[in-house]
């Protein structure tokens, strides 16, 4: 079970803002939950900021009191609502950001998001002196410096679910069936996906795998008996990974299936490991700020918080371990 760093409260701030920023996540909202409640039981002002950065440059700020996040803690998506903004790529965009903070007297931002949002915290810190820090929220679980990322876990068990469910009709008419997960750079929840829901083969972008050997994969399992296959695929960075390889797949004799799982995995109610995550690094992240830490991500590492310097995530890929891909081979021979 994860726990909490021990902290010096140096009461450093007053008040402080949050925003979630890029995909939603599900568990975004206990984390907002868990910053507001923490940060007013300790004295601290909260203000919510709507649509990420974006809310922030057109001044979209609101106090926020402990009822204001009531009964979220089971909701999927964001109330603060999110979104990828590309001005704040620009430096000057990002002054004009803190100059707002700094107007409505808030002395910390609270960033729930990926690597992307990092990127433009990061900046901001450094470029401005504004006080920032990361809570890692995607359901791609690639941000580099945590084990874990906000919104995973659910994500990951949606995936599985629908995994499940077409086993059944796969099985029923032996058939091969390819799901296409999210993941346009990475195979974080192809990996969990494949090898919690028994695939064939796993498709991710960190592996180029030949057609022909995932072809291979497929004939010795019909030589071995089995009459239908499930293979996971990550969706790549041109996105219809799973229509391309069953494209391929028809070329060499092989009739599949496609199942593109999509946004289905981005919503609905986050798993009690999500809540927990989302409810420990929010709190963590008060804590962090109230000891005058800043600058980086509360990420996870073992069982233990973390707070990682965001220099060390911007620019940077998350680690994809090889040996699990190795396994679900052996496990599907
Ligand atoms: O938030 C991460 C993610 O869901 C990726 O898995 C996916 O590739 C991408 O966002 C999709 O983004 P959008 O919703 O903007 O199309």
């Amino acid at each position: 079970m994860l726990t909490l760093p021990k902290l010096p409260n140096k009461k450093a701030v007053k008040s402080i803002a949050v925003l979630t920023s890029g995909g939603d996540a599900p568990g975004m909202n206990a984390a907002v939950r868990a910053v507001t409640r923490s940060a007013i039981s300790q004295g601290v002002e909260v203000h919510a900021i709507m649509k990420g950065f974006t809310g922030l440059l057109e001044g979209e700020i609101h106090p926020m009191n402990a009822s204001s996040v009531a009964n979220i803690i089971q909701r999927g998506g964001t109330i603060l609502k999110t979104s990828r903004c590309e001005a704040f790529f620009k430096k000057a965009i990002r002054e004009e950001a803190a100059h707002i903070l700094r107007r409505k007297q808030i002395d910390a931002l609270v960033v729930i998001g990926g690597d992307g949002s990092f990127a433009g915290a990061h900046k901001l810190e450094k470029e401005t002196g504004f006080v920032t820090i990361g809570l890692p929220g995607t359901i791609d679980n690639d941000v580099p410096g945590t084990d874990d990322t906000i919104g995973f876990d659910t994500a990951v068990n949606t995936a599985i679910g629908a995994i499940d469910r077409i086993r059944d009709t796969a099985s029923s008419h032996d058939r091969l069936f390819i799901v296409e997960v999210m993941g346009r750079s990475t195979g974080f929840i192809a990996l969990q996906v494949g090898v919690g829901g028994g695939a064939e083969t796993i498709v991710v972008p960190e592996m180029k795998e030949s057609i022909s050997d995932i072809c291979q994969a497929i004939d010795r399992g019909i030589k071995r008996g089995k009459t239908s296959s499930i293979i996971v695929a990550a969706e790549g960075d041109k996105g219809g990974n799973g229509t391309m390889l069953a494209a391929e797949f028809s070329k060499r004799g092989h009739q599949a299936r496609v199942c593109i799982l999509g946004h289905i995995q981005r919503g609905g109610s986050p798993t009690s490991h999500d809540r927990y995550l989302a409810s420990t690094l929010g709190v963590a992240s008060v804590s962090y700020l109230l000891a005058g830490k800043s600058g980086g991500m509360v990420g996870v590492s073992g069982h233990r918080v973390v707070l990682v310097p965001f220099s060390r995530i911007a620019g940077k890929r998350k680690k994809f371990p090889l040996e699990p891909l190795r396994m679900a081979e052996r496990l599907a021979t």
